[in-house]
């Protein structure tokens, strides 16, 4: 396909992949026209700072923690709900930033994560052959077929829903709660009492003694800002092309383009075809960008992404998040990052331990192993080991709450349990002891 000049819309004129069959055009277009006149979520210099960070990492100076639910709901909005999954990103930022002594860098998969790409257009519930449900952005997860068609409007509800949490992050992030005294108050209840919150504790108490001995030796920690504010970054798979395209806006600054929806954007493993329209997309828009490869991706299409998408060679402008399964990753990977270096693309590599290693348990729910999530992990910092790269960050799918929707852990969530707290829209999710835990294993692998 002959190169086009990019804009905000080029998109268009290539094969996009995972959109909704909106039944109703012109409702579409009147719902992406309002949009387009819509404050930006979020401030191109906003992307930029994160680019900057994001280019420590790709040097090996800082580590990405990218985390947060599957797919946001809707339903479960509440200052509580965002507020719980706050804090075990933060308590996991502070694991690693003590444990292995390196900065890190914050990134949610909040504000903006509501749309799904799916395996199959359809799916069985009982006896009803239903549409697949596609993020709140799309339709509604209810076992329904009304629930399941499309509605423009959901990209209204999600662009005000992301506006408020993104208030509330802001608020919780730099207004005192991620301060860094408040350590103790992050650890929930539940995760107080277990062997990872006395773990964490541990750390915690340590993290007062190092901030009460830098005050005896007369430091104004109060006038320190890093202490108190936490810069928190958010990111979503941008999958629905005309809600990104309606937020894309021109930076007055430089007059770049940047796909102000959110800081980071990324595209997955089902839309990252070279000459597919969200690549396309991606192309032109300044933000950092991320993209999936799992374990089909060729050294050569993998290539073609990197030109594509960082044809500059920008340190930080793009995180390749690795998502191979565990077993297949040993195989596969080195020989992508021997290609990506030698190319000299500046990327972030960052894994996914979670999205290849997705099981069904035997009473038919979506789960995965806490066990092959942790070999997923060994077996991406080895292959980095072994080829000399950075591993440089982890791409998690978590939430603050109790939930028993992943297998095993310290807490040792068995097949029978599964039922018992299985909240998830979509993909099972680490709940709050098993993050924690996870970021203490990262820790040691990054200290390796
Ligand atoms: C996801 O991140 O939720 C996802 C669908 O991932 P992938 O594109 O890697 O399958
Ligand atoms: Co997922």
């Amino acid at each position: 396909m002959p190169p086009t000049e990019w804009s905000p819309q080029s998109w268009q004129e290539r094969p996009a992949e995972q959109q909704p069959s909106w039944p109703d055009r012109a409702e579409l277009d009147r719902v992406l026209k309002e949009l387009a006149g819509m404050p930006p979520l979020v401030f191109a210099g906003e992307a930029r700072r994160l680019r900057g960070q994001l280019a420590e990492v790709a040097a090996g100076r800082a580590f990405l923690l990218q985390a947060g639910d599957c797919a946001e709901s809707f339903t479960e909005f509440s200052a509580d709900n965002i507020r719980d999954k706050l804090r075990v990103i933060l308590q996991m930022a502070v694991i690693l930033t003590y444990a292995a002594g390196v900065p890190v860098v914050k990134v949610g998969r909040i504000a903006g994560q509501y749309a799904k790409p799916r395996s199959a257009p359809t799916e069985r519930v009982g006896d009803l052959e239903l549409d697949s449900f596609r993020g709140h952005m799309v339709n509604d997860d209810l076992p329904d077929p009304a629930a399941r068609r499309p509605d423009p409007k959901r990209l209204v509800t999600a662009y005000q829903q992301s506006a408020s949490t993104l208030n509330l992050v802001r608020a919780f992030t730099m207004g005192g709660f991620a301060d860094l005294s408040q350590v103790h108050q992050w650890n929930q209840q539940f995760v107080a009492a277990s062997d990872e919150g006395r773990r964490y504790e541990q750390i915690a108490g340590e993290i007062d003694r190092a901030l009460r001995f830098m005050a005896a030796c007369g430091i104004d920690l109060g006038a320190e800002a890093t202490l108190h504010q936490v810069p928190f970054y958010t990111s979503h798979e941008a999958l629905i092309l005309g809600y990104e395209e309606a937020l894309t806006r021109r930076d007055s600054l430089t007059g770049d383009w940047y796909d102000c929806s959110a800081h980071m954007v990324w595209v997955g493993e089902r839309t990252r075809q070279p000459e597919g329209a969200h690549l396309e997309f991606l192309s032109g828009v300044h933000n950092p960008v991320g993209c999936k490869i799992g374990p089909s991706v060729t050294a050569d299409e993998l290539l073609d992404i990197c030109a594509r998408l960082d044809p500059d060679r920008v340190p930080g402008r793009l995180t390749l998040i690795s998502r191979m399964g565990a077993t297949a990753v040993t195989e596969t990977l080195p020989p992508l990052l021997e290609a990506v270096r030698d190319a000299g693309h500046p990327v972030v590599w960052a894994c996914d331990p979670m999205h290849a290693n997705t099981i069904t348990s035997d009473g038919g729910r979506k789960t995965r192993r806490f066990d092959d999530i942790l070999l997923e992990l060994k077996g991406f910092f080895e292959a980095h080991r072994q080829v000399g790269s950075y591993p440089g960050g982890v791409h998690v799918e978590l939430t603050g709450d109790d939930v028993t929707e992943c297998l095993g852990g310290l807490g040792d969530i068995l097949e029978d349990q599964l039922h018992l707290r299985y909240t998830t829209t979509c993909d099972p999710r680490l709940n709050a002891r098993q993050s924690i835990d996870l970021a203490f294993r990262v820790a040691e692998l990054l200290r390796g």
